[in-house]
């Protein structure tokens, strides 16, 4: 081979390598990312203590709003717990992270254009407020549409990030709900910022809708 062929064959190998290195490098950070947040105080006490009162709330079917790698395992908590989930998120690209028993792509605020008659009776609509649902008319319309799928006297959860938002989707949704009581724990938990996994505070909000189908 001549000079310049090996030359080409160095320089082919030196980008491969450095595509491999990031790829690695980009794969290793997403790991350490997705299990830093799956630690997160609020996450586990959203796993350990509020999914076991959800369950014992006698809900066996969940439909999770937004999805994301570091959801996982949280499926796996409602599987042991007997729990049915269902999940959407807007980013198609999201879908490989949807639920075991079914994804929607498409917007929470359609969401009963795209469930075919399917209701649920608990909601876990967390990390949505200031995640895409962004002003107070977005959030009365997720409500609207979520309200259709909800059997009567189901739980939402809604965690939301005080300091990310200022406040005003949180406050328009609460008069349309009932605080629920779900087992000892209160109606409402917050939890301080946690480092770079967590930047805000992270509040939960556990509610009813109405006892009439909308
Ligand atoms: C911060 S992540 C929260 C993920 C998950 N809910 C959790 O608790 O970890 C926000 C997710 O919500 C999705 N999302 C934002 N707005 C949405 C909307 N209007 N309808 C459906 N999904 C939405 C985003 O694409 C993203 O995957």
């Amino acid at each position: 081979m001549s000079k310049s062929g090996i030359g080409q064959v160095i320089c082919r190998l030196k980008d491969r390598l450095f595509f491999v290195a990031h790829f690695v490098r980009t794969f290793i950070r997403k790991i350490v990312r997705d299990r830093a947040i799956e630690g997160l105080p609020s996450r586990t006490y959203l796993q350990t203590v509020l999914l076991p009162d959800i369950a014992a709330a006698g809900c066996q079917r969940m439909l999770f709003v937004g999805v994301r790698s570091y959801n996982l395992a949280f499926y796996r908590h409602c599987e042991a717990l007997k729990i049915a989930v269902w999940s959407i998120d807007s980013d198609p690209t999201a879908a490989e992270y949807g639920a075991p028993n079914g994804h929607f792509i498409g917007d929470v605020r359609q969401i009963c254009a795209l469930t075919a008659g399917l209701t649920f009776d608990v909601i876990i609509f967390n990390g949505i407020l200031g995640f895409g649902i962004n002003t107070a008319q977005d959030a009365i319309a997720a409500f609207d549409a979520m309200a259709k799928v909800a059997e009567p006297n189901s739980l939402i959860l809604i965690g939301w990030n005080p300091g990310l938002t200022d406040g005003r989707e949180i406050a328009a949704l609460r008069p349309r709900l009932k605080p629920a009581l779900l087992g000892s724990v209160s109606a409402d938990i917050e939890f301080p910022a946690h480092g770079r996994a967590q930047r805000y505070p992270h509040r939960y909000e556990i509610f009813t809708f109405g006892e009439e189908k909308l």
